[in-house]
């Protein structure tokens, strides 16, 4: 099953390297559900999350840098945004690792795609015109 149907144009926010990142995202985000749904395979849901969680961070990191450059108005909602949701990845897998059956993981990968869906078009569409004055895709 997929939890984010990507669209290119929907998601867009003008700059082509966090595009590609945000589909990443999605990507691993649905993949876990796929693996979730149907092998169960603690170590391979393990790694993916563990993917998921680096990547997240690494594209948070990038993301922000940019935003400091060019002095964002908007900084420090998005860092917020995002500092919340890693301490939330990062609990949520000490608890899947400390015991696998507590959490309900198909309802934790739900959340965490519409997270993503309504962090990209709720607080990163916001930045989508204000790079484009700056040149910046
Ligand atoms: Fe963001």
């Amino acid at each position: 099953m997929v939890v984010v149907v990507w669209d290119n144009e929907k998601y867009d926010v003008g700059v082509k390297a966090f595009n590609n990142h945000h589909k990443r995202l999605a990507d691993i985000i649905n993949l876990l559900h796929s693996i979730s749904d149907s092998d169960n395979n603690i170590n391979h849901i393990t790694l993916v999350y563990k993917e998921l969680l680096e990547y997240t961070k690494y594209h948070f990191s990038v993301e922000e840098k940019l935003l400091l450059k060019y002095k964002y108005e908007n900084y420090q909602v998005q860092k917020l945004e995002h500092q919340r949701f890693v301490d939330f990845l990062v609990e949520s897998f000490k608890k899947f690792k400390e015991d696998f059956y507590i959490v309900d993981l198909i309802e934790l990968i739900d959340f965490l795609g519409e997270w993503i869906v309504s962090h990209i078009l709720d607080e990163d569409q916001k930045y989508k015109e204000f790079f484009a004055a700056k040149g910046v895709s």
